[in-house]
């Protein structure tokens, strides 16, 4: 039988729903309920006295995430499913994620209509990190542990310019590109530009990684003219996205006149997916929700990889597309300045 075309539309009780457990989730997570059931189920009381809770109120706080899957109840006991688990107890990759956007989308995203009216985002993005301490350690975090994954499989697909030596990190957060690359390539420096807030974070990556001789970390802010020159390599992964057209189109060019003749520039960008990918709805759905928020939230988009595919041709580039196959929603562009004929 044809699905009922009534049966189609949006489940505003699911958003509902949705919505609510993830606050109910955000406050398991800050009385550290997912750490302590990780190792086993326990009855409410002593998981109560665990987590210096209220019996009776953590009860009513933990039922309903029965029935999103999040905990099971065995007689008077809570345990948490394997993926609880896995996402959310100690450094699971959620127990970042989740904080986060609540925190983002609560603190910005109320006036999206005013925005819509005016036409003009608020984007006071990195200002309200700074503000936020405890936002900021998340956001970076979480950048660092992406950037660690993507820059596994970058440096496998990318082969150095020969006799590669220097490589500037545009926007390198806490330096993962950076340190990715050096690591295997001793006669490789790197300097990484971020906003002033980041580089004490940086430093202390770099100094761990045992790179504090080959790796430097600078303040610059991106939204002014980049100046530098002669480098081997330059990299912007997840930067271009955070500025509106004029300024990301600026910047790829800064970038490409950083290149020494031959050098390389990796652009790497979150990719809209194709119309048969297989992810998950909520993972597409994820990418127009990104959009927004970086429109809305520092005046940036995610531009199409033709798009940036032009802005780098015509920044006097040759560009191929390397395949990313453990990445899918992301696009990697190499360019290569053209020598002068
Ligand atoms: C999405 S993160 C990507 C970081 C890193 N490239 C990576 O792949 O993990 C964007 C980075 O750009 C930096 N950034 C944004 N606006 C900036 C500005 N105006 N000046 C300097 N850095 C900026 C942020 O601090 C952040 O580290």
């Amino acid at each position: 039988m044809p699905p009922d075309p009534a049966d189609r539309g949006p489940s505003v009780l699911a958003d509902l729903v949705g919505l609510m457990t993830c606050h109910t989730v955000a406050a398991a997570l800050r009385l550290g309920v997912f750490d302590v059931l990780a190792g086993g189920p326990l009855p409410v009381a002593e998981l109560a006295a665990r987590t210096g809770t209220d019996p009776d109120a953590l009860d009513v706080l933990l039922a309903p995430l029965t029935h999103a899957g999040y905990l099971d109840r065995i007689g008077d006991a809570y345990a948490a499913t394997p993926v609880a688990v896995r996402d959310l107890a100690e450094d699971g990759h959620w127990a970042t994620v989740l904080p986060l956007w609540l925190a983002m989308v609560g603190a910005q995203w109320p006036d999206l209509d005013t925005a819509a009216r005016t036409g003009v985002p608020p984007a006071g993005f990195y200002p309200w990190l700074d503000r936020n301490p405890a936002e900021r350690e998340l956001f970076h975090t979480l950048q660092h542990r992406l950037a660690t994954g993507l820059a596994a499989e970058v440096v496998e697909v990318v082969d150095l310019p020969p006799g590669a030596r220097a490589l500037l990190d545009v926007g390198g957060g806490e330096g993962a590109f950076g340190i990715a690359f050096c690591a295997p390539h001793p006669a490789l420096t790197a300097t990484v530009l971020d906003r002033p807030s980041v580089v004490g974070a940086g430093r202390e990556r770099i100094t761990a990684a045992g790179l504090a001789d080959r790796m430097t970390m600078r303040a610059a802010d991106l939204a002014g003219e980049l100046h530098e020159r002669d480098q081997d390599v330059v990299l912007l992964c997840n930067v271009v996205h955070g500025f509106a057209a004029d300024r990301a189109r600026a910047l790829v060019a800064e970038c490409a006149r950083a290149l020494r003749p031959g050098g390389i520039l990796l652009v790497l960008e979150t990719a809209d997916r194709p119309g048969d990918d297989p992810a998950p709805g909520a993972e597409r759905a994820f990418t127009g929700f990104f959009d927004l928020h970086l429109w809305h939230s520092q005046g940036g988009r995610i531009h199409p990889v033709p798009t940036l595919v032009d802005w780098l041709t015509g920044a006097g580039c040759h560009v191929r597309r390397a395949p990313l196959p453990r990445h899918p929603g992301h696009a990697l562009l190499v360019a290569t300045r053209v020598p002068p004929s």
